[in-house]
């Protein structure tokens, strides 16, 4: 190469990494600049029994219709022999039909039933399974037995235990069995195994260890994924199920307390909802009720948030008055909700405080918040809301009052109900959003120029939807980069809780959902992680983070927010870069509490991968934070944000 050239190459060298070289984007923490506290409710749960995420999810219940009172009474079971099914005599007056099991007229012909579980029962070999039943002699004399069997998907019997009906009253057999090989579409079968017939109701099936080994208990692989999310709120249980379809199937919750026995089975307004996603044997047993609601919120450290019935029927499938509870006739669902927080909050020694304590928590609840209607709208809303929170404020004046924003995030019903619940002063109006994710990225500053004088925002519903609706790595990052903007924002946003929570593989309506599960194993999404790393990362005061004298919320693809954890005296710093080029950042932290000093070794935490990366049931750690430490120099960080990528970074001070 002649001079001329090689001097020619190099100018050219020199230019072009001029051009592609970027300047690292200065940001700077002003720790002087506090902000609001974070309230320990910013980062929370929705649950609503969708996508099977009770019966068949989280409620480790394994029997499908155990009481024989779905409307098609044999619904989820086979009978073989000779089975009556019945509702006189009935054990439980709230769920009246069993099953007689009689004498099938050979010694060599069997009588039982079969139950499918939903889309099958998961089994764990090596695993206990603890089975009850009520049952009873139908007559007095010669002795009574029935056999009982957990059956693999190929017909092997995995587990057998015999049991002895001794008395012609009503009385509840329990007995444990231990699954010799797993199974993942298991079935429960029960025999009769003595010549005299034996009456059988409330049949069910547990594994033994569920969450903290209570009986009438939880999945504990689901459950320890919510405990992991260190959750500060919990909204239950709906959700449109709060409505019903009609009046008559929403949410009751006084059906959902008291013996498991004796609440009625309920239809869940899910299983017609999508003609193309049908399950019509989708039913609520109540099994999971405000009660474990309740404990379950104690249990993972969040505040119980129930919703109750505004008596609206669900708007979007009812359109005629009608089909709601008149505004002077709301007593019953008035009374539903004053009793609810009796029930919570109420002495153990009289009324709903004493059925609180005779079902095992003679201590008060101490339930702070309660939401009135789901996403409801218009003048209807308005009118009966108002009638609640006069009751309610009367009669518990300490307890904070949710009302609805509607079902969109704008629009001509969002316009008219912000005013009215300001009017109503409601404590926080639940705003709802499913949206793509250009509505995420462009609504991160979303909060920034919102009305301070009103009530507070709780996001109570939100998810980004993709065309596909995949829980994949992008949709998980355009809702960090929109949580910036809920954090940075927390003087005003008080709550948010992802939706919907749960859904399994087998029997789902609704996607994106948090967590995905089969019979026996579970998956946390992207979704979950980022979720959890907020939470994780929530801090307890607010800072100023700004870059060239701004928040950064979308600019060159970038979102960041910062706050200060004044327990583990660190500054807190979640950055998320969605452009597809990496992104130089240097990160400065300015006026340090008086007398602090920062330490050099920063924790980092990155969440990156492939854009369309899932975690799947077979891959459930496609997507994982990567943790690292970094180091300050002076008070400045130097990152390089990775494309497509939500990272934190703790800098410790002492
Ligand atoms: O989360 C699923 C549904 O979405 C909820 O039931 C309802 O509130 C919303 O429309």
């Amino acid at each position: 190469m002649n001079k001329r050239i090689y001097c020619y190459m190099t100018c050219l060298l020199v230019c072009l990494l001029d051009v592609t070289a970027q300047e690292p984007r200065a940001l700077r923490l002003d720790a002087r600049k506090t902000g609001a506290t974070i309230h320990s409710t910013m980062y929370g749960l929705f649950f609503e029994d969708i996508n099977f995420a009770a019966d068949g999810g989280l409620y480790a219940e394994l029997v499908k219709n155990r009481s024989f009172d779905f409307p098609q009474r044999l619904m989820g079971w086979k009978t073989f022999g000779n089975v009556e099914v019945t509702d006189e005599n009935p054990p439980f007056k709230r769920n009246p039909t069993h099953v007689i099991l009689s004498y099938p007229g050979h010694d060599h012909k069997y009588t039982g039933v079969e139950n499918e579980g939903f889309t099958g029962m998961g089994f764990k070999e090596g695993a206990r399974y603890r089975f009850s039943a009520s049952a009873r002699a139908t007559t007095a004399g010669e002795p009574r037995a029935i056999r009982v069997e957990l059956i693999d998907e190929r017909d092997n019997i995995i587990a057998r235990e015999e049991i002895a009906i001794t008395s012609t009253a009503w009385t509840k057999y329990t007995v444990e069995l231990r699954a010799r090989a797993a199974a993942d579409k298991g079935r429960l079968r029960v025999f009769l195994v003595s010549r005299g017939a034996v009456a059988m109701d409330h049949v069910s099936l547990f594994p033994v260890d569920t969450y903290k080994g209570r009986e009438n208990g939880l999945r504990a692989d689901l459950a320890l994924l919510l405990e992991g999310l260190r959750p500060g709120v919990f909204r239950f249980p709906g959700g449109c199920i709060v409505e019903g379809t009609d009046l008559a199937t929403r949410y009751s919750w006084k059906n959902s307390v008291g013996p498991v026995e004796n609440r009625p089975v309920n239809e869940n307004r899910w299983h017609y909802t999508f003609p193309y996603r049908l399950f019509p044997d989708y039913y609520q047993s109540y099994g999971l009720g405000f009660y474990e609601f309740f404990l379950l919120s104690e249990d993972i450290g969040a505040e119980p948030l129930p919703v109750l019935s505004c008596g609206l029927a669900c708007q979007f499938q009812n359109n005629g008055e009608e089909c709601h509870a008149p505004v002077d006739a709301l007593d019953e669902y008035v009374q539903d909700a004053l009793d609810l927080i009796e029930f919570a909050n109420g002495d153990a020694s009289a009324g709903w405080g004493a059925l609180r304590a005779n079902m095992g928590h003679p201590a008060p609840f101490n339930m702070k918040y309660i939401a009135i209607g789901n996403e409801q709208w218009g003048k209807e809303y308005v009118d009966r809301l108002e009638v609640f929170i006069k009751a309610i404020r009367a009669k518990y004046p300490a307890i904070r009052v949710i009302g609805s924003a509607g079902p969109y995030a704008e629009g001509d019903f969002f316009n008219y109900l912000w005013p009215e619940m300001k009017r109503l002063k409601v404590d926080l109006v639940d705003e709802h959003y499913y949206k793509d994710p250009d509505w995420f990225l462009k609504n991160a500053a979303r909060y920034d120029k919102y009305d301070r004088k009103g009530p507070a925002v709780f996001a109570g519903e939100y998810a980004c939807h993709l065309p596909d609706r995949a829980n994949n790595f992008y949709s998980a990052l355009c809702e960090a980069a929109f949580m910036t903007g809920l954090e940075r924002n927390a003087d005003l946003v008080h709550m948010a809780t992802y939706a919907p929570l749960f859904a399994h593989v087998d029997a789902w309506q609704w996607r994106p959902d948090m967590i995905w599960y089969d019979n026996t194993r579970s998956a946390a999404t992207p979704n979950y992680l980022v979720q959890q790393l907020f939470s994780l990362n929530k801090g307890t005061r607010v800072l100023s983070l700004t870059s060239n004298g701004k928040p950064l919320a979308g600019e060159e693809g970038l979102y960041a927010s910062a706050t200060r954890d004044d327990n583990e005296h660190c500054y807190i710093v979640k950055l998320v870069n969605t452009a597809r080029e990496e992104r130089p950042v240097r990160l400065s932290i300015d006026n340090v509490n008086r007398g602090a000093t920062l330490l050099p070794d920063v924790d980092a935490t990155l969440l990156t991968a492939p854009l369309a990366r899932e975690n799947t049931l077979d891959q459930p750690d496609a997507v994982s934070p990567v943790t690292s430490t970094a180091r300050l120099t002076g008070n400045a960080l130097e990152i390089v944000a990775p494309p497509g990528s939500f990272s934190i970074y703790r800098v410790k001070y002492k």
